[in-house]
C-alpha cells in the first residue's frame, strides 16, 4: 500500500551502536535515544535498547505510553503541562522541568501513585527555549524542590541549537558546569546527570571542548538520520539516508508549465512564483501537505524534481523520463519530513 516510509532499522541499529562508543570516548556515559521522529511506531525497540542507549525518550506521553514494556528509564522531554502529570508520573520514570508549580504537581501524583519520579531541572544557557535562565536566581525553587517527599532531583540539563540557534561550546557548557557546582555546593549533594543537550552539541565530539562534568547527551538526529545539528553536517562514518518515501502516480500528463490565465492565490493562501519553462511532463503522487511539507522530500532519481503541490497532491516535473501512472517514485526524507509522515495515519510505515 502507498505512499510508505520504508525505514531502514539496520542503519538506525548501527548508527546507535557507533554513537554510544562515540559518547563514551566522549565521557558520555548516559546516552539518550529520543524518539520523537517515529511517532510511537516502532517494531524495532527492543534491538534499539541492546545498541548499549541508557534511557528513551519522547517529547509526548502518549508516545511513552506506547512504550510500557520497555526496561529502560524513560525520560519526557518536553516540560509536563500542569494538565497531564498523572500521565507523567504513570508513564515516565524522569521528566525535564523548568517551572516549580509544575514540579509540586508532579510530587502530588508521584505521592498518589506511590512512586518517586524523577526530574531533570532545565537551564537556559541563553537559546532562549525552556529552562531557568542561567543568570537568574534558582537556588530558592531548588531549596522547596528538594523538599518534596516523592520528587528526585537526578540532575540539570540544557537544551541548545533549538530556538536561538545557539551552538555549543565550552564557553557556553561551563555555564552549566556552573551552575552544578553551585547546586552541589549550596545543597551539599551530587547530581547525577549532567545533560549537555542534543545533537548540536556531538558536533564537539573530539575537540576537547565537552567540559568533563557533562556525562549526558539526549540524542535523536544524529543517531536516526547520523546528523549532526549545530551545523547541519553528515557524521563521517554513520548512516545518512535511512528513510525512503514512496508514493504513487495518479496522473502523468504533458501540460504547460505556467497557469493559463489571471492567477491569484493556491489552497494554502499563498501566492505561489511559477517559471514558466514551456511545456513539461508532469505527474501527480498521492501524498500531499497535510502529510509532509513537500521541501523536506528529495527525489531519489535526479531527473525529477518537485514543482509544488496541495493538501492531496504532490506534483513533479518528470520531463525527459518514463514514467507512467501507477509507477512509484520514492524520496529521500529528512529529520522534520520524517516527523510528519511519521504523524500522518495515510502513510503505510515500512519497517525493513
Ligand atoms: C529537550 C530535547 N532534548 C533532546 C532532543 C533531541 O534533539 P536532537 O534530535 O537534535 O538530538 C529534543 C528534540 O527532539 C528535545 O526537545
Amino acid at each position: 500500500m502507498y505512499p510508505r516510509i520504508v525505514i531502514n532499522t539496520k542503519n538506525i541499529l548501527e548508527n546507535s551502536r557507533k554513537m554510544v562508543a562515540l559518547a563514551k570516548d566522549n565521557h558520555i556515559d548516559y546516552v539518550m535515544a529520543i524518539v520523537k521522529v517515529f511517532s510511537g511506531h516502532f517494531d524495532f525497540i527492543d534491538e534499539l535498547i541492546k545498541t548499549g542507549i541508557t534511557h528513551i525518550g519522547d517529547s509526548r506521553i502518549q508516545n511513552l505510553k506506547k512504550l510500557n514494556k520497555i526496561s529502560l528509564p524513560k525520560i519526557l522531554v518536553r516540560i509536563p503541562m500542569l494538565s497531564e502529570t498523572s500521565e507523567v508520573v504513570q508513564y515516565s520514570d524522569i521528566s525535564l522541568n523548568s517551572e516549580l508549580e509544575t514540579i509540586k504537581k508532579l510530587n502530588d501524583d508521584a505521592k498518589k501513585a506511590n512512586k518517586k519520579h524523577q526530574i531533570i531541572l532545565m537551564f537556559d544557557l541563553g537559546d532562549l527555549r525552556e529552562g531557568y535562565y542561567h543568570s537568574q536566581d534558582y537556588l530558592k525553587d531548588i531549596e522547596e524542590i528538594l523538599k518534596l517527599e516523592n520528587i528526585n532531583l537526578l540532575g540539570i540539563g540544557t537544551n541548545l541549537t533549538c530556538y536561538g540557534g545557539l551552538v555549543p561550546g565550552k564557553e557556553i557548557l561551563n555555564r552549566l558546569v556552573k551552575i552544578k557546582n553551585k547546586i552541589e555546593a549550596h545543597f551539599n549533594m551530587r547530581l547525577k546527570i549532567i545533560s549537555g543537550g542534543n545533537s548540536s552539541t556531538v558536533t564537539l565530539f573530539g575537540k576537547n571542548e565537552i567540559p568533563k562534568e557533562i556525562n549526558s547527551l539526549r540524542l535523536g538526529e544524529s543517531i536516526f538520520f547520523g546528523k549532526e545539528t549545530s551545523y547541519s553536517k553528515d557524521i563521517q562514518g554513520f548512516n545518512h539516508d535511512n528513510y525512503v518515501l514512496e508514493a504513487e502516480i495518479i496522473e502523468c500528463k504533458m501540460k504547460p508549465s505556467f497557469p493559463e490565465g489571471k492567477t491569484s492565490i493556491n489552497s494554502f493562501g499563498e501566492k505561489v512564483d511559477i517559471e514558466d519553462k514551456g511545456m513539461m511532463k508532469r505527474a501527480i503522487c498521492a501524498i500531499g501537505k497535510q502529510d509532509v511539507i513537500l521541501n523536506n522530500l528529495s527525489p531519489i532519481d535526479a531527473n525529477i524534481s518537485v514543482i509544488g503541490g496541495s493538501s492531496d497532491h504532490l506534483i513533479l516535473d518528470v520531463t525527459n523520463t518514463e514514467y507512467k501512472v501507477g509507477d512509484i517514485i520514492s524520496f529521500n526524507v529528512n529529520y522534520p519530513g520524517l516527523l510528519h509522515l511519521m504523524n500522518s495515519d495515510y502513510v503505510y510505515k515500512f519497517f525493513k
